[in-house]
């Protein structure tokens, strides 16, 4: 029956807690790859964000976002006070200019923020440098970051494909059309928006322990986390290459893991064949495989996969109408949207999947049977679930490496590791620091220690359309960090996720101030 072979093919994709295990083992191996040696797949990147404190700086800045659904410009404005006040505008990408050359692409952004600045910004035209406006930068994109304000492209993800951008600096492309335009803006940092958006939530974040990861799962995925500065031994080496000047005072810098490569190799990724036929018609085979299972640019390829080989296989949708230039069957064009409203429909008669599935697919409800509706359903149920299961793997593998848990029974401990416990305090200090919080209160010298690595709680922020839309993501990744045996149901619970919603905005703009005070003396 329908439903039996689409059964099936839910077993199959099903992650078990064997591969979760794995996984996250797999993880923490290339994260210390990645930390000693350049030019691996999964590239851990140092963003050379490490503090500059200050918070009572006044001023106004710019940020641009790329990378996202949407391309992106805000200005923060800064009152002085530690209070803000954003504005932005949004608009889609034209698909056109995601493979097309640098300089129509990086034209595009100037012309947008040149038309931002001067609706919302026209008093800051100055001819004098000094009072050029600051501008952060989110581009969500490997670079190999060698400044604040400086990243040469290693490779474009998330369908983009500009070959003539690779290996450039991406802020001088950027500041070269802005000066053509005549703007009076200043390129000042570059930040992935994982990075951003652990600034922000950082900022946002109740509770003394800070932010430990930012991770975005929306277009694509990839998280950024605090790491200790000795740990990246590629930066600090003596044998260390081309790197730039950086504040090492804090001891530590934010690294960006780009995990969205993490395990090209599939040495314990799940590979279906619905994988493998979107990698093959995808512009970079073989490459973001972790991403590629997991984020919104993908899963509704793998559904669409899924779709045409059960039609052929069975007698799915046989009575239906399906035009040719149906979104089944063009590659790349099913909606993410469609797999949140199919998870969410409740209904007996699955009326809302029907409803969906002529509103996308262009197949007319009244034709849907019962049975093939089903069978979508277990099919996007089973797609979903695999993306948030294999999603707990970083996250676990980066509490686990940070040592945010309780060491392991067989250490001898006197309960409280207090070499991890300051290096954590330090991290929440330079954070909140960078980005001009307050510290919290000491507690008076007699107050007893806080058992913090079992009590409090690991902040996450998180952003992008499938964690935000996908109904029952983080329960889904909940299940999955409890299949963890270093963190079990205890460390599961001391997880908290936040949203940082639009965060990498605000954090560009932080990290632009944070720029200009440290580097432009
Ligand atoms: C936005 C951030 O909120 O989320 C972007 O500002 C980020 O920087 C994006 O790239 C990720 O989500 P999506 O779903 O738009 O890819
Ligand atoms: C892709 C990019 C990465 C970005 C992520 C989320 O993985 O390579 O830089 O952070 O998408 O937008």
């Amino acid at each position: 029956s329908l439903v039996g072979e689409a059964t099936k093919i839910a077993e199959e994709l099903e992650y078990s807690p064997e591969q979760v295990r794995r996984g996250v083992k797999e993880f923490l191996r290339l994260t210390d790859d990645g930390l000693q040696n350049d030019g691996r797949d999964m590239t851990m990147i140092p963003t050379y964000v490490t503090s500059v404190p200050n918070g009572t700086e006044k001023g106004v800045y710019l940020a641009v976002d790329l990378g996202g659904t949407n391309f992106r410009v805000c200005s923060v404005v800064l009152n002085g006070d530690t209070t803000f006040t954003l504005t932005q505008s949004k608009v889609a990408i034209p698909k056109a200019l995601m493979v097309s050359d640098s300089h129509s692409l990086f034209s595009f952004l100037a012309k947008q923020v040149a038309d931002f600045v001067g609706i919302h910004h026209s008093d800051h035209f100055s001819e004098d440098p000094e009072h050029h406006l600051h501008l952060g930068f989110t581009f969500s994109f490997p670079v190999d970051q060698r400044a604040i304000n400086k990243g040469y492209l290693i490779r474009w993800t998330k369908g983009f494909d500009i070959p003539d951008a690779i290996g450039k600096d991406v802020c001088a492309l950027l500041q070269k059309e802005i000066d053509a335009l005549g703007l009076p803006v200043k390129v000042a940092a570059l930040v992935n928006d994982t990075v951003g958006t652990l600034m922000a939530r950082s900022y946002t974040s109740p509770g003394k322990t800070g932010t430990l990861l930012g991770a975005i799962f929306g277009t694509g995925t990839n998280g950024a986390y605090v790491e200790k500065l000795d740990r990246i031994t590629k930066m600090t080496s003596a044998s260390a290459n081309d790197v730039g000047e950086y504040d090492t005072s804090t001891g530590e810098m934010v690294v960006n893991t780009e995990w969205g490569s993490f395990d090209n190799a599939l040495n314990v990724l799940p590979d279906s064949l619905y994988d493998r036929m979107l990698d093959q018609n995808s512009v970079n085979p073989g490459i973001q495989m972790f991403e590629k299972r997991v984020s919104g640019m993908f899963l509704g390829e793998i559904l669409r996969n899924a779709i045409l080989s059960m039609k052929e296989d069975t007698r799915l949708f046989a009575t239906s109408t399906i035009a040719e230039d149906s979104v089944l069957n063009t590659p790349w064009s099913i909606d993410t949207s469609l797999l949140s409203y199919i998870e969410a429909d409740l209904t007996e008669d699955y009326s809302v999947t029907k409803e969906q599935l002529q509103k996308d697919l262009g197949i007319s409800a009244s034709t849907i049977s019962n049975d093939e509706a089903q069978a979508v359903k277990i099919l996007v149920h089973a797609i979903g679930k695999r993306s948030a299961r294999l999603s707990a793997v970083p996250i676990a593998a980066i509490v686990i490496a940070t040592g945010k848990l309780s060491p392991p029974a067989e250490t001898p401990t006197d309960g409280l590791n207090l070499k991890d416990l300051s290096f954590m305090e330090q991290g929440i200090e330079i954070l909140r620091r960078a980005i001009g919080g307050r510290s919290p209160a000491a507690p008076p010298d007699d107050a007893p220690p806080p058992n913090i690595q079992d009590e409090e709680p690991i902040d996450i922020g998180v952003d992008g359309s499938v964690v935000e839309f996908y109904p029952g993501f983080e329960k889904y990744v909940r299940e999955a960090l409890r299949d963890v045996p270093e963190l079990g149901e205890k460390g599961e619970k001391r997880i908290r996720m936040g949203v940082a919603k639009d965060g990498s905005g605000v954090g560009a703009a932080l990290i632009a101030l944070v720029a200009k005070m440290q580097y432009s003396q």
